[in-house]
């Protein structure tokens, strides 16, 4: 059972959470950033994360998860948005349905703080009007992932083994 953690990170928060699901994952395991991953054929189980950009994992992980076929999968990613919000769901069925034809053993989404460089150049319409309640979200995702984000990736991953072989 040969397993490969590969994650897609811009600002480093999606490889802070793969980094700690890296540490609890058993032998024989590799770890890749997206961009030097190697082909997911090799491997038995994928442990795979990515940051959400527009309502998507982000391209790199996107054009990555294409490519797995017919393997176990874990899923991890980071959000601005809170983990428990119909947009994190979206994320998560969106990406089921981009590893359709792979068996997903679960999956694993939290808060990562939102570059400000990034949210400066945001339209500050529709959806991104600020208002109170964005503005708690966006305080709130400067906090994470924190220590409880990674305890608990840590927690889904070590389910999700119990369902290999
Ligand atoms: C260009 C851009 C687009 C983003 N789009 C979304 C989004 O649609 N929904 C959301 O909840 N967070 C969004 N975010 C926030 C990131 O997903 C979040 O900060 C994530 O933790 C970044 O991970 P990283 O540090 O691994 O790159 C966006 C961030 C950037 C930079």
């Amino acid at each position: 059972m040969k397993i490969l953690n590969v994650y897609s990170s811009k600002t480093g928060n999606t490889r802070k959470i793969a980094e700690a699901i890296f540490d609890i994952l058993p032998e024989p395991k590799e770890m890749f950033s997206v961009e030097d991953a190697p082909s997911p054929d090799l491997y038995d189980f994928i442990a795979v994360g990515f940051w959400v950009n527009r309502g998507m994992a982000d391209e790199k992980a996107k054009e990555y998860m294409k490519r797995i076929k017919g393997k176990k999968v874990g899923i991890f990613a980071t959000l601005g948005a809170y983990p428990n919000s119909a947009h994190a769901r979206d994320v998560l069925n969106w990406a089921g349905e981009i590893l359709k034809g792979n068996d997903v053993l679960g999956e694993f989404i939290c808060q990562g703080r939102i570059d400000p460089d990034i949210l400066d150049k945001m339209p500050k319409d529709g959806v991104h009007t600020m208002t109170p309640e964005r503005r708690v979200m966006i305080e709130e995702a400067k906090k994470h992932p924190n220590e409880t984000d990674c305890l608990y990736a840590q927690g889904a991953f070590r389910e999700m083994l119990k369902g290999l072989d």
